[in-house]
């Protein structure tokens, strides 16, 4: 029912400022007020990405709600109230954690991202909202709209994996990023930024994990039609301890300045782990490039890899066109 969509938006909205509150005003939420000064976060920046903090108290936000007349079992299906394992009440799914607003295309906040203070290994550093009437993760991009307008007016739009390096970016002045909430980008998803963006430039972190999402990302993107870019990151970093090691003009001019396309981020996912004086990781290259040059890829730009092979393997384009040409005949 509408209302009930309704109530959930409401409740969510008076927890967002309940978080907002106790972080910026009150003792308790000091520690976490360092912390995301420690990481650069500015008084503006934490206002208009909404961020607060969720006590390390089992039941206040739950009291709060409970007095201002929301359905307890409303609550509980909107994400923000867990049931006591005996039934006799709820308490509050987010505690002791730096609260992010998710919020949905018309700016409502619909989830919430709650972020550890410190980084241990009992406890998961993010904890998200569930899926709820009214948060579908398949189709939330963090910061959508906010960066809608900059997007449709660019043209353009970086994809992060983390919310945090859309944060970070913002710092650096960039204001046409998105982030998706955890590692799965979805059709959904790509229809929303293709709808308004025909350029898409995507900068994973730079593990390994990063590496494998920039991987899967590219395709998703490339199968969807859209001219897709990849940003590598150099060493293990994400963007946002790129930008605050480096800076924001860094970012900007080496990072995001200089793309690479589909191919020569294939190629560079294949080198990765290669040695090309070891004969054995070169014939190995060739053949998971040229894997994909058979399928994916323009005669214009096969041409190109081809080429690009030759230099970097010692093995005649002659040789590696051949090749191809077999694949190819093979797949038919
Ligand atoms: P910081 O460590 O705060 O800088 O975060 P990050 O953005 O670098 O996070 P990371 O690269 O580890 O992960 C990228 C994204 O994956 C995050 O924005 C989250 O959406 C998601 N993620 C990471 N860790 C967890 C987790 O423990 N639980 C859940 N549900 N999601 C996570
Ligand atoms: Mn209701
Ligand atoms: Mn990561
Ligand atoms: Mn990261
Ligand atoms: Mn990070």
């Amino acid at each position: 029912k509408t209302s009930d969509f309704q109530h959930m938006i409401d409740a969510h909205s008076l927890a967002a400022n309940f978080y907002s509150h106790l972080l910026l005003n009150t003792v308790e939420g000091e520690k976490a007020l360092y912390y995301l000064e420690q990481r650069g976060f500015s008084r503006d920046l934490i206002e208009k990405y909404g961020i607060g903090w969720s006590l390390d108290d089992r039941e206040v936000l739950t009291q709060l709600l409970q007095r201002k007349k929301f359905e307890m079992k409303e609550m509980e299906r909107a994400g923000l109230c867990v049931m006591k394992n005996d039934g006799t009440g709820y308490f509050d799914r987010f505690r002791g954690r730096i609260m992010f607003p998710l919020h949905d295309d018309n700016g409502n906040v619909v989830a919430f991202s709650g972020r550890v203070l410190s980084d241990s290994k009992e406890e998961a550093k993010y904890l998200n909202s569930p899926e709820t009437p009214i948060f579908e993760k398949s189709r939330l991009l963090y910061n959508f709209h906010h960066a809608r307008l900059n997007v449709r007016k660019t043209g353009k739009v970086i994809l992060f994996e983390g919310f945090m390096d859309t944060i970070a970016a913002e710092k650096a002045g960039i204001m046409n990023s998105v982030a998706v909430m955890g590692t799965s980008l979805s059709d959904t998803h790509l229809t929303k930024l293709k709808r308004i963006a025909n350029q898409l430039i995507i900068c994973c972190d730079g593990d390994n994990a990063g590496w494998e999402a920039a991987k899967r990302f590219a395709l998703l993107a490339a199968q969807k039609g859209l001219d897709a870019q990849i940003a590598l990151l150099p060493g293990k970093m994400d963007p946002d301890e790129y930008i605050s090691i480096n800076g924001g003009e860094a970012f900007t001019e080496k990072v995001l300045g200089n793309p690479y396309s589909y191919m020569s981020f294939i190629m560079a996912y294949y080198k990765r782990s290669k040695n090309l004086s070891h004969e054995n990781d070169v014939l190995q290259y060739i053949h998971e490039v040229i894997e994909e040059l058979a399928t994916k890829v323009s005669p214009v730009e096969r041409d190109l890899m081809i080429r690009q092979l030759s230099t970097e393997t010692g093995v005649s384009s002659n040789a590696l066109n051949e090749q191809i040409i077999k694949k190819v005949g093979q797949q038919a």
